[in-house]
This record gives C-alpha cells, structure tokens and sequence, in this order.
C-alpha cells in the first residue's frame, strides 16, 4: 500500500457482496477503478459473526490483482497471519483488542513479507494503539461496532481519525489510515476532511444500484472531503 499519495482510496468491502457472486463482486469492483479489496474475516469469537476464510482470501486473489486489505475479527491472530498471507493478503490488520503482544504481532506479519496493520474498535482510545504506529503500515479506525455491514457511521469516530492524522503528519509516518463502517456518500466526505487516505465502503458499493455509479458518487464524495481538508489547513 502506497500512504505517500494524493489521491484517497476506495476499498469495496466483499462482505457486503452477494456470497454466491463474490466473483462477480470482485470483478465489478476492479473494472470500476476500485483501488483495494477489504475482507473482514470473523471467528465468531471476537464479533457476534462469522466469514471469510484463508480459502476465500486465495479464491479472490486468483480472480484479482488488487491489493487485499484483511481485516482480521478474530481471537489469536498470531495463529492465523501465516495462512492469511500465503492466501495472498497484501496487508494483514490485527485489533488491538485481540492481542497482548502488538509489537510481535508486526514483527511477525512482517517477517511474512506483507503489510501489518492494527485496528482499533470505537471504544478503543487512540492511545493504545499510538507507540504502534511508527512501526504499522496501516491503522483503522472503525465507525462502527465491529461484527456487520450496514450499521449507521459512529461521528465519534472522526476525533480519532483527526488525531491520528495529527500524529501521523506530525511524525512524518507512512501510515495508511482508514475508515471502516458505515462509510456513505454522505460520512465520506466528512472521513476524509478528518484525514482518512483509505475508505472502506461495504453496503454503499454493494447494496444496491451499480459498483461502478456507487464508486463514482463516493470519489466525488472523497474531491469534497479533500476540498474541506485544504481548507481547514
Ligand atoms: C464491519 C466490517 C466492515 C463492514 C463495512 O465489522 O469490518 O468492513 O463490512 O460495511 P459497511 O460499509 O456497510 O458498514
Ligand atoms: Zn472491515
């Protein structure tokens, strides 16, 4: 993943897609200029929900050459990164809720050759979570509770996506921040005036109308949030 950009990411979310499509959703996605794939991957355990496996994460790697951006729900991610990134992840995102070793979990994401991120549920202070960041590829701030697509965008989630942000410029960090949850044309815009790069869009790419009239109203959405942000600076 590419921090050091102009341009914001979009990131359709596969668990939004219809499950017997996937493959359809995938390709909708790439022809529409999708910049990423996000898949969140659920144990049951540590969300009320359960998803994608390393077997789905490789059938959507044979069938794109997007970045894959793995969200990973789970308990004990240090037993599963292995299986994630041979399944062709390109950035594994642990939470920082499910582990008490963070900094071996990105020692060891790394040591796979692919992207570590850390995410961080709406209760979760920024802080915890703050003397990663020199060492992530990738923070999310989720805007909602984890577990479902669908849910309403949490506002409180835009203090912490502005402080992130704060610390990231300020330390010159080539962190890649994103939104995940509820993310609309309407929450768009206000994520990026926050500092989000990376927008993960799940039932606004794939609930209803065409990916690619969806991912055009969320760029135009995104040219608004970046107008608003070089106002503010
Ligand atoms: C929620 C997931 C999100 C979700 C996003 O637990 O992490 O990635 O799929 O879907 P929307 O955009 O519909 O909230
Ligand atoms: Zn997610």
């Amino acid at each position: 993943m590419a921090p050091r950009r102009e341009t914001v990411w979009l990131a359709p979310s596969l668990l939004s897609a219809d499950p017997g499509a996937l493959a359809e959703a995938v390709r909708a996605a790439e022809e529409s200029g999708a910049d990423a794939l996000h898949v969140d991957v659920m144990d049951g355990h540590f969300v009320p929900n359960i998803s994608f496996g390393p077997g789905w994460v490789a059938a959507v790697r044979r069938r794109t050459r997007l970045p894959l951006d793995i969200h990973l729900m789970i308990e004990s991610p240090e037993k599963y990164v292995r299986k994630f990134a041979e399944a062709g992840g390109t950035t594994l995102v642990f939470h920082a809720e499910a582990t008490d070793q963070p900094e071996e979990m990105v020692r060891s994401v790394h040591d796979l050759g692919v992207g570590a991120g850390v995410a961080i549920r709406p209760e979760t202070p920024l802080a915890q979570v703050e003397p990663l960041l020199d060492r992530v590829d990738e923070l999310i701030v989720m805007s909602v509770h984890p577990g479902f697509s669908g849910q309403q965008f949490l506002p409180e989630a835009l203090p912490k996506v502005r402080a992130a942000r704060a610390r990231i410029d300020r330390d010159g960090l080539g962190v890649e921040l994103s939104v995940d949850g509820g993310v609309t044309v309407e929450t768009a815009r206000p994520a990026v005036a926050a500092g989000a790069t990376f927008l993960v869009c799940g039932n606004s790419v794939y609930a209803r109308g065409t990916v690619a009239e969806n991912l055009a109203e969320l760029r135009r959405a995104v040219d608004l949030g970046r107008r608003d942000r070089s106002e503010v600076r």
